[in-house]
């Protein structure tokens, strides 16, 4: 009899949440790559950084992809390589700002792998982005502060659709990585 009863808690449980592989999302300055390679070393994983690849497949900086070919074949180029990744995923993945606005590679890792987004406030962001803004083309040649706050009124409610949120500001990458570590295990533990 007690085989035929369905245990009550086994069917109220939630389908086992994926913890593996993990895809950084956020925009430019979030801090995807810092803390995405820390975050592979702390777990003992691979680490990709997707501007990377997209890079090495191009041939050239992404400066220059977006110079000679202009932002839709970047965007092209960034699905393609990122559904290749994607296929045989590194541990941790970090994603481009505008990577996860694609609906196509928003559904490849909602299907295969624990988003996080890291999110920042407008201030974080620009401070973050200052020293290396010829290798962001978005943020070359308009004001910085105008096109990141555009930015956020446009892909925060995408990025929204990830697993997991962690908030990034003042505190050291450190702090962000464990507590990124400590929900994994969390989400693991519920599955
Ligand atoms: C972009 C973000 C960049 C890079 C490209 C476009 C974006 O990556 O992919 O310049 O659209 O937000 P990071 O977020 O790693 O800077």
């Amino acid at each position: 009899m007690s085989e035929l009863v369905p245990d009550a808690e086994a069917t109220a449980a939630p389908p086992r949440a994926r913890a593996w592989p993990v895809v950084l999302v956020g925009l430019m300055g979030a801090g995807k790559t810092v803390v995405g390679r820390r975050l592979a070393r702390l777990l003992g994983v691979s680490f990709c950084d997707a501007d990377e690849e997209i890079a090495a497949a191009a041939g050239m900086g992404i400066p220059d992809i977006f110079e000679v070919y202009g932002e839709a074949a970047f965007r092209d180029l960034e699905r393609r390589v990122i559904a290749r990744l994607m296929r045989d995923p590194p541990g941790v993945l970090a994603l481009g700002g505008g990577a996860f606005v694609d609906p196509e590679v928003r559904r490849l890792v909602k299907e295969g792998a624990v988003s996080i987004w890291l999110r920042a406030d407008l201030e974080t962001l620009l401070r973050r982005t200052e020293r290396r803004r010829h290798a962001r083309p978005l943020l070359a040649k308009e004001d910085p502060r105008r096109v990141l706050r555009r930015l956020m009124e446009e892909r925060y409610p995408l990025y929204a659709e990830a697993d997991l949120v962690v908030d990034t500001g003042e505190q050291p990458v450190e702090v962000v990585v464990t507590r990124i570590r400590d929900l994994l295990a969390d989400r693991a533990r519920r599955s």
